[in-house]
């Protein structure tokens, strides 16, 4: 877990706001401050920037709509799907936020090859050392 603070008073209101490197949004409204995962449901692009009117986070890219405070995504095809949280608890004049710890590839998984790959991939290597064992017919 990591935990991140962030004066109450340098959030502005019905803004998403990047903290944490950008992994997670707060989000203040005269209700309270709510907490999610930076990811829009939709195209997997960061909400921050997201504007609310009426109680609704507006994603600032194609306009996907999610009521607050659970994150709900307004569309009754897929009434059920909400934002990830995170936990948000504000303490005199912060909040602090308790983030997830980054998940992490389980070995011989295809996330962990990829990531294996990756750091060691040159883009300048000729197609042979960057495909061992390749078949070339
Ligand atoms: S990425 Fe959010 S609406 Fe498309």
């Amino acid at each position: 877990m990591t935990i991140s603070r962030t004066r109450v008073d340098d959030l502005p209101k019905n803004e998403a706001v990047a903290i944490a490197g950008g992994n997670a949004v707060l989000v203040r409204t005269d209700d309270g401050v709510y907490g999610f995962v930076n990811r829009c449901l939709h195209q997997d692009l960061p909400l921050t920037g997201a504007h609310v009117a009426d109680g609704v986070l507006i994603c600032p890219h194609h306009f996907w709509r999610y009521e607050l405070p659970e994150g709900r995504l307004c569309s009754q095809a897929e009434a059920a799907a909400c934002l990830a949280t995170v936990d948000v608890s504000v303490e005199d004049d912060e909040v602090v936020v308790d983030l997830p710890s980054p998940p992490t590839a389980e070995p011989g998984s295809l996330r962990a090859h990829l990531l294996a790959r990756a750091e060691t991939w040159n883009r300048d290597d000729p197609p042979d050392a960057q495909h061992p064992g390749a078949r070339r017919d």
